[in-house]
């Protein structure tokens, strides 16, 4: 290997000034990869989570604004307690790595989701995690973990009941986990399944949907970037007409 990092064969194709400033991902497929070679699903889990920080600092370094991915969903929990715990334990080292390296590397984190029903540990790293974030500028990884789109839609129904009067768009979505992050423009399903799972379903209402047959832990620069170009040569109408 030379010194210089070899770049990915569609470097260099995506159209910098057109970027969508949010890319959301279900990171789908780990099981799958884990299982053709062999390995426990949790092996896959462990590489699902390498790209995930691949893709961050890519994203990043593109010139994106956020990147949100599915981590763990309200309805995870049906899975084996092995699994459950190896994603968990996985997340806590993510969280411990970031204290020391986020700043560093100027990124942002926000979880969104249900944080009570996650282990006070993890609570703990996820406070520390938005402290830090406070003193960051730019870049922002958003972590679905505990989320479930019908689950942020239903409190924040509640939320706007109990505020009582007329409900506006601008009051219901100020309620939901995302509450100040813009729509994702494009959203990337990998792992071959084509559909939502309960994610974003109030933010995704015009996104652009990208699904392709990479298993999440083969996704790379170049997955990417495919995804951005598809999404760059869509007309995007939103109800109107062009
Ligand atoms: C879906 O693949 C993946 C998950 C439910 C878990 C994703 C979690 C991670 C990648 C680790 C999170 C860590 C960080 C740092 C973000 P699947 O298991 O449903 O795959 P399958 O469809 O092949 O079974």
């Amino acid at each position: 290997m030379g010194l210089l990092k070899k770049k990915h064969d569609t470097a260099g194709q995506v159209d910098k000034s057109r970027l969508p400033r949010h890319v959301a991902i279900i990171m789908d497929g780990n099981g799958r990869w884990a299982k053709r070679r062999g390995l426990p699903r949790t092996a896959g889990h462990k590489a699902g989570a390498e790209v995930f920080r691949r893709i961050a600092t890519y994203c990043k370094d593109l010139g994106m604004e956020y990147l949100t991915v599915y981590a763990f969903s309200t309805e995870n929990w049906k899975r084996p307690a092995e699994e459950v715990s190896a994603i968990m334990g996985l997340l806590h080292q993510y969280m411990l790595e970031a204290i020391d390296s986020m700043e560093r590397d100027q990124i942002r984190l926000r979880f969104l989701g249900d944080l009570s029903a996650i282990s006070p540990e993890l609570q703990a790293l996820v406070e520390r995690t938005n402290a830090i974030s406070e003193r960051i500028q730019g870049f922002q990884a958003n972590i679905c973990l505990n989320y479930g789109g019908r689950d942020e839609i239903l409190r924040a129904a509640r939320a706007c009941a109990s505020e009582g009067g007329e409900i506006t768009e601008e009051q219901f979505a100020g309620h939901l986990y995302s509450a100040g992050i813009p729509d994702p423009e494009l959203i990337i399903r990998p792992g071959g399944e084509q559909r939502v799972s309960n994610f974003l379903l109030w933010q995704g209402a015009y996104s652009e949907f990208y699904f392709c047959d990479t298993l999440w832990p083969d996704f790379n620069e170049s997955t990417l970037d495919q995804a951005i170009i598809a999404y760059q040569q869509r007309e995007r109408r939103f109800g109107g007409v062009k």
